[in-house]
């Protein structure tokens, strides 16, 4: 179907439902399950049985100071896609779970938000944090109980550098910055657990305690390899075995275990201070990056600065199996310091969307996204500050929608 021509054709006399089959391109990553994905619309009876329409729902999170304004570019996006695809259609609602809604009530999101966001089939989110409320709360009651109580253990962060954007690497370029880094994102460093003894006196402690679980560490592995398969990429497993003597010497020998199950698939073993030497040194070197969430974080900012910043760092924290939604956002915080400008880059944004796009069936449209934005970052006229211009968030995020070409077009 010529892109812009109406989506619904010809006329049926009658009622009729219908649904598609999702394809995933790493389709062993994921057991699809039906229920999720397939969510079916009734067709009314002015509409065409040769359309097939998915019907997705997504709960918006903006969250605080530029979170608002990036979610705006990804609803921009997401309503623009509905437009040129006769096959998609996005119905978004909007939560107001941010600092004032903490101010206001106590708590960051309701007791029965959990519940809420179980309805829909992804969650899109803008950023968190606002001085006036401690960044442990206002993180902990939002992303991090939302990544832990829907099983969301995997976090994806590609770094890729795009066309039109500089790396502060001398000499390099597109072709030896494009990796994945597979972050564990349910338990490791930031499970939460631990607890503080004689508070406020001179004999105060504080622990934090990792977790380390064989399911868990297993399964971010396991997960880590079959995306290196399928990208025929080679896996680097971060740890830091020679002074975590529990958890790094446990993470190590899963890794070699497992390891064993995947020959075709070049791998090696980095403590975490050395790979950080080795992102800057030899990054060509790297495909698929698996660490644990302390690690996974700290290397995905590194990556994210090698390839043009916050504004360029865009991430998936999912659950494989499905029985939950996932949830999308761009790696970068609220930035305070430029919220409510319309300054912030959107591209984090866009491209967190088209990963949502990928986990909803549709990587052909991550990569239309993707080369969207590629697009207009060659071109080099629309920029916002952090590249240099002068653009708006807005204008930078009609300059792309403006250049989505749909995918079979
Ligand atoms: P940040 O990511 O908000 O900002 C760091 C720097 O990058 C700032 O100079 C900011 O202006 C710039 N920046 C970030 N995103 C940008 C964008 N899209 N375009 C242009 N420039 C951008 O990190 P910061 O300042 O350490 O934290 C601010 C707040 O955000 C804190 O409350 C922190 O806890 C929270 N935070 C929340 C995250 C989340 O919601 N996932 C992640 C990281 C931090
Ligand atoms: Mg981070």
């Amino acid at each position: 179907m010529p892109e812009g021509s109406p989506a619904l054709r010809g006329a049926i006399p009658r009622v009729f439902t219908l649904g598609i089959a999702i394809e995933s391109k790493d389709s062993n990553l994921c057991s699809v399950a039906p229920s999720r994905l397939k969510r079916e619309r009734v067709i009314s009876a002015t509409e065409s049985l040769d359309v097939t329409v998915s019907n997705f729902r997504i709960a918006l999170l903006p969250g605080d100071g530029i979170g608002p304004e990036v979610t705006s570019a990804a609803r921009e996006l997401l309503d623009a896609i509905t437009a040129i695809d006769p096959s998609l259609h996005f119905q978004t609602e909007a939560f107001s779970w941010d600092a004032e809604q903490y101010l206001a009530t106590g708590s960051m999101m309701p007791s029965d938000g959990l519940a809420t966001l179980a309805q829909f089939d992804a969650i899109f989110l803008g950023a968190i944090g606002d001085e006036r409320v401690p960044d442990h709360i206002s993180l902990r009651q939002i992303i991090f109980a939302i990544r832990q109580g829907f099983n969301q253990y995997i976090n994806l962060r590609p770094v890729k550098l795009l066309g039109g954007v500089s790396t502060p690497l001398a000499g390099r370029g597109p072709d030896d910055l494009d990796m994945v880094i597979v972050r564990e994102n349910s338990e490791g460093e930031y499970s939460g657990l631990g607890g503080t003894l004689f508070p406020d006196s001179d004999d105060e402690v504080a622990l934090q305690t990792s977790v380390f679980s064989r399911r868990g560490v297993e399964r971010v592995l396991r997960y880590a390899f079959e995306l290196a398969r399928s990208k025929g990429r080679p896996l680097s497993s971060v740890s830091k075995g020679n002074a975590l003597n529990f958890t790094g010497v446990f993470w190590d020998e899963v890794f070699s275990e497992i390891s064993a199950e995947y020959p075709d698939v070049p791998s090696n073993n980095l403590l975490v201070d050395a790979a950080a030497l080795h992102l800057v040194q030899h990054p060509e070197k790297f495909g698929v990056i698996v660490a644990s969430n302390l690690f996974g974080d700290i290397l995905s900012d590194l990556g994210a600065a090698l390839v043009g910043g916050l504004g360029f760092a865009a991430s998936a924290n999912l659950n494989p199996e499905r029985t939950f939604p996932s949830m999308f956002e761009p790696v970068h915080g609220s930035a305070p310091d430029i919220a409510g400008k319309n300054v912030a880059n959107p591209v984090a944004s866009l491209w967190a969307v088209g990963m949502m796009l990928a986990h909803l069936g549709r990587v052909d449209w991550e990569d239309a996204i993707v080369a969207a934005i590629e697009s207009v970052l060659v071109d080099g006229i629309v920029r916002t500050p952090d590249l240099g211009g002068t653009s708006t968030t807005s204008e930078m995020t009609t300059a792309i929608v403006n250049a989505l070409k749909a995918p079979s077009a």
